[in-house]
């Protein structure tokens, strides 16, 4: 299994022609889901005592199970937050993979971890933060999120009178699911305050001024949202960041999505306030280009981070010692052992150069611009609310919810597009309506128009 031979030779070629070919295509097709019976039937069982060879496998996997997939970076996919890794990331993740680096000390990883961080150089002046601040690449935002909230949540305990507290935290119901998840995991409660568009200042002080003694006690973050992942909402930023200074509260901004948005000078000041947060999510990949798994977390104190994270154990001590010692991303987040995930962002960005990612993103921008007046220009369909970033909410006039179910299932069925619903709160109740989030520039302003006139 570890030795090289001509199989192995052969396979390896078989591997670098079918990469190279999805690499360079620029036909890739959308991909259906089938049961797992179905797929069962197609491969029979694939995990033998004996094994079933790694060409019969590989052909199984290029006839019948990559079928089976969505790619994320179809131009017509623009289902929840896709994703459009650049083609050099893409190259480099095999590069990472087959380099078999461990990311999580500098005394491993050194060389990858300095790429990580020159990546992270970046990332982190977009945000404005002070300087100090700085970052670590994780598996995506949910584990940023929690990252940050175990921070906040830790530098909080470390005052006596709240060492025995349950924590509360206050985010809107624009936050993504993940926050609540995560507040499950750290066993912290959530207030949600009662609105999916802008979390205003005046709004989240109310909130704190109607909370109970106790909860007050309780309370130690608030969560903002840069680019709400159902509507690309912004969080008033910069009056969410001077209610967490007068009630002296830990400061997390879930960018996830919209992060990569710092990037793009037209709508920049959209997020001002950004650079007085605790803690930030940025998924590099969502809208940075790079891919999965990469989301990252940034501290304007990373040695809060260092406090709530850093493992200890007698066979870690040699990390930590003088001579092992440069920057170890496994303090600053909540996973060990790593993978050097920000590795394909890094030579993304060093051979194409950052401005070649903030016309991308621009991009994005003006694809939601033009399917806004697209949708304007349609008598079947209008704008929910005006596109935010790069997410279009719109309805189908005359639609109930399961005709947008059925006609997402057939454009799927079709191979054409991937364009899911969602819902939006309209006074008390909630409707149904379609969503388009764009990150990929290759999409067309003919993709939005023929996936418009699917609808009639
Ligand atoms: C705003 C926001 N936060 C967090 C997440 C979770 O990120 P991940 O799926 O990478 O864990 C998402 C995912 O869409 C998001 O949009």
């Amino acid at each position: 299994m570890h030795k090289i031979d001509m199989d192995l030779v052969e396979m390896t070629l078989d591997v670098m022609k079918y990469t190279i070919d999805r690499i360079s295509s620029s036909k890739i097709k959308i991909g259906k889901p089938k049961k797992e019976e179905e797929l069962r039937e197609l491969v029979g069982e694939t995990v033998t005592e004996k094994g079933i060879g790694g060409e019969y496998a590989f052909n199984l996997w290029k006839k019948h199970l990559s079928k089976a997939n969505v790619p994320v970076d179809h131009p017509r996919n623009l289902a929840f937050v896709p994703a459009s890794p650049t083609r050099t990331a893409i190259m480099f993740d095999l590069v990472t993979s087959a380099s078999s680096i461990h990311g999580a000390y500098w005394m491993e990883g050194a060389g990858g971890i300095f790429c990580e961080n020159e990546a992270m150089k970046w990332i982190v002046s977009l945000t404005g933060l002070p300087k100090g601040a700085f970052g670590v690449f994780t598996s995506g935002g949910t584990a940023a999120n929690l990252s940050a909230m175990v921070t906040a949540r830790e530098h909080w305990r470390e005052h006596e009178e709240f060492r025995g507290e349950k924590g509360l935290i206050i985010t809107s119901i624009g936050a993504h699911s993940s926050i609540k998840s995560m507040a499950k995991v750290i066993d912290v409660d959530v207030l949600l305050v009662e609105s999916e568009d802008v979390l205003h200042e005046t709004e989240l002080q109310k909130t704190i001024d109607n909370l109970s003694k106790d909860e007050r006690k309780r309370l130690f973050a608030v969560v903002a949202t840069g680019g709400t992942t159902n509507a690309g909402i912004i969080d008033d930023l910069d009056g969410v960041a001077n209610v967490c200074k007068k009630e002296n509260l830990w400061y997390h901004i879930d960018a996830a999505y919209g992060g990569g948005a710092l990037a793009a000078d037209s709508v920049r000041h959209l997020f001002n306030g950004i650079e007085k947060a605790d803690s930030i999510t940025i998924d590099p990949h969502k809208w940075m280009f790079s891919p999965y798994d990469c989301g990252a977390v940034i501290y304007k104190d990373p040695q809060l981070a260092k406090n709530a994270h850093s493992q200890q154990g007698s066979y870690l001590d040699i990390f930590k010692d003088e001579g092992a010692h440069g920057f170890n991303p496994t303090d600053y987040q909540i996973q060990l052992t790593r993978r050097v995930r920000g590795l394909p962002l890094w030579f993304s960005l060093a051979a194409h150069g950052t401005d070649r990612y903030k016309e991308a993103v621009e991009r994005g921008l003006e694809l939601a611009q033009i399917a806004g007046k697209l949708i304007e220009a349609d008598p079947n369909v209008e704008l929910v609310r005006a596109p935010s970033l790069s997410c279009v909410l719109y309805r189908r006039i005359g639609w109930q919810p399961e005709d947008y179910t059925h006609w997402t299932y057939e454009n799927h069925r079709k191979g054409f597009a991937l364009v899911t619903p969602t819902k939006w709160k309209n006074g008390d109740s909630y409707e149904t309506v379609s969503r388009f989030c764009f990150i990929n520039p290759d999409t067309t302003k003919k993709d939005i128009q023929m996936i418009l006139d699917s609808m009639k």
